[in-house]
Order: structure tokens, then sequence, then C-alpha cells
């Protein structure tokens, strides 16, 4: 029987790569950067299943381009705001994340981040690289103490779950929004759910971002938005960086409307080394590195590969993101 074809957009953790060598004619992208646009049209030609990543923009004419064999999409990510799924279901091509294996690395990475700004741990770096540390000094690199404040979640699903866990071995008062209202929400952390974002904005000393990218959360954190927290209030984003206004976001910093920010995640991304995001002292950015950990990028890459073989088999993957796809057949 002939292998399917499989064209994967970057260079995976091995094990993942390993899988799909076994039962695909594999094709992988071998560059830092990712494929431009025409390239990828062009590789996707002909191919039954494609492994992409979230800085793969996959829409209508990519997919028209692969042709009416393409049969599965595998994103190596849990958020899938960079595939028009509406687009892939039409053409019953099956979408697959990987959820559930990134959830606690990335609220590590989110607290971690919340941490360095409140206690102005990079500032602090750099000032000693500098050669500044002169002293003990009484008023030097005064923060913010994180046990006993509020830290606002935004978007209870299982990485917000597990940032409200952090939260309370450090003592906090949690409260949340969510914007679907999710009923199934653990309620064993303690946490407090607020019937406004307003509500979050207003009393949280830590906001973070957990939601996903759709059309109701971009720019949900605006203007108006950052100007209905504290001026103490620090901001973390490890979700997408168009939930935030990112104008808005530099102005609010600029202007110390809010204390400061810790982005894992930015408007655009990457971001230009001139951005204006990036000389604020009150504003650290890390390169999307929410899920960056070795044995988490490696059960990515494996339960990605899994996916896509099974969804070229015609058995059903373990994350879909279009489950109906298999049913309305
Ligand atoms: C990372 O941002 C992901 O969606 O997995
Ligand atoms: C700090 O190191 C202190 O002793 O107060």
């Amino acid at each position: 029987m002939m292998k399917p074809k499989v064209y994967v957009t970057r260079q995976i953790p091995d094990r993942g790569l390993e899988i799909l060598k076994d039962t695909c004619d594999l094709e992988v992208w071998e560059k830092e950067i990712p494929p431009p646009k025409e390239i990828l049209q062009d590789k996707v030609r002909g191919k039954d299943g494609l492994l992409c990543l979230l800085t793969d923009s996959v829409d209508q004419t990519l997919m028209d381009a692969a042709g009416a064999q393409l049969k599965v999409i595998s994103n190596y990510a849990v958020g899938y705001d960079n595939i028009d799924i509406q687009a892939a279901t039409e053409r019953k091509i099956l979408v697959c994340n990987t959820p559930g294996v990134l959830t606690e690395t990335t609220a590590d990475l989110a607290f971690a981040l919340l941490m360095t700004v409140a206690r102005r741990i990079a500032e602090g770096v750099e000032y000693v690289k500098a050669g500044n540390w002169k002293t003990w000094g009484p008023k030097l690199l005064l923060g913010y103490d994180v046990h006993g404040a509020t830290l606002g979640i935004i978007g209870m699903g299982k990485i917000g779950q597990a940032m409200a866990q952090r939260a309370l071995g450090f003592k906090m008062d949690i409260i949340y929004y969510d914007p679907k209202h999710r009923p199934e929400v653990d309620t064993s952390v303690g946490a407090r759910m607020c019937d406004t974002l307003d509500e979050v904005l207003a009393k949280a000393d830590f906001i973070s971002l957990h939601v996903p990218l759709t059309k109701e959360t971009t720019h949900l954190i605006d203007a108006e938005a950052l100007k209905k927290m504290k001026t103490s209030a620090i901001l973390i984003n490890t979700a997408r960086g168009q939930v935030i206004d990112t104008n808005a976001l530099i102005k609010a910093l600029r202007y110390h409307e809010i204390a400061g920010a810790a982005l894992d995640v930015t408007d655009p991304e990457p971001l230009p080394p001139d951005h204006q995001l990036l000389r604020l002292s009150n504003c650290i950015v890390v390169p999307h590195i929410g899920s960056a950990s070795i044995a988490t990028r490696t059960k990515m890459a494996v339960i990605a590969a899994e996916n896509l073989i099974a969804g070229l088999k015609g058995e059903r993957p373990k994350f879909i993101v279009n489950p109906e796809v298999l049913t309305n057949n």
C-alpha cells in the first residue's frame, strides 16, 4: 500500500518525526523561519496530511492548494486560531490539536512571569550585570508582594485553573471571569467567579489571560479595560497577543495607568527589536515559550504525530477540533 504523503512545516522534536517516518511519506521544512506562504502552498500540493505550527496560517487558499485528498491538519499547539476551522470542516478535513499536555507547563510560565514582574527580577539581573550593584539599598528595586494579593484569571479553562492552583500556594485571593461561563470549573482551588470582566479588572492586583483567541476575545483588553485596572495592577499574557490592544497597552504602561506587564505572546509576533514595548522598563517580553519544556514539547510532538496518523487511517484521533467532520458524512 502507498504510504500517505505528509508535510511537516518545521523540525519538531524527534520522537514525533520518528513516529511519522514509520507510516508516512514524509517531507519536513528544515529552516528555523516558517515556510513563506507561496512555498507552503507549493509544498502541500498532493499531501494527505499536514502537521503545522501556530506560525502557519492555514486558510482556504492553502487547503485548496493542497487538493481534495487532504484529510487531516494536525496543529502542534493547543490554540488553533491560525487555522480556518470552518473552511476545513466544509472540506471534510479533520483539524487536531494538542491540549492537556501543555496545561501545567504553560501555567508554570505564567506564574514565573507574574513573579518576575512583581519582584522586578529582570531589572535586577540587568542592574547587576551592568555593574550598578554598589550596596544593599533600602529602596532598591522595590516591587509588589505576590502573597496575599488578588489574582484575576480571565479564561478559566484548564490553564486558568492550573494557574489558580499555583496561586493558592502563595495564599493569593483568586477571582476569575470566563467569557464562556463554563460550569465545569474546579472550585476546589477556592476561586470566586465574577459575573463581569469589569469586576475582575477593578479588583485584581495581577491579571492573567488564559482565553483562546476568538472574535469575542480579540482586544478584550483594550484602552477602556486597561483604565478599569488598578494603577498597581500587573497584566500577564500567555494566551495570544491579539487578546490585548498593543497600542493601548503601550500607553497604559508609559503613563503608569497600570504598573507592569509580562508578555509571552505579542501582537505582532515576533516583535521587531525596535518595538516600543521593548523600551518600557515596566514590561518584559519572552518569545512565546509557554509550553517550552523539553518534556512537554516532546509530548506535543508525539500527540500531533499520533493525531495525524489516526486521522489518515480513518480512525478517530485523540484530539479533534471539528469532530462534526466524522459524524456528518
Ligand atoms: C501555544 O501557544 C499553543 O497554543 O500551544
Ligand atoms: C535582607 O536581606 C535583610 O536582611 O533585610
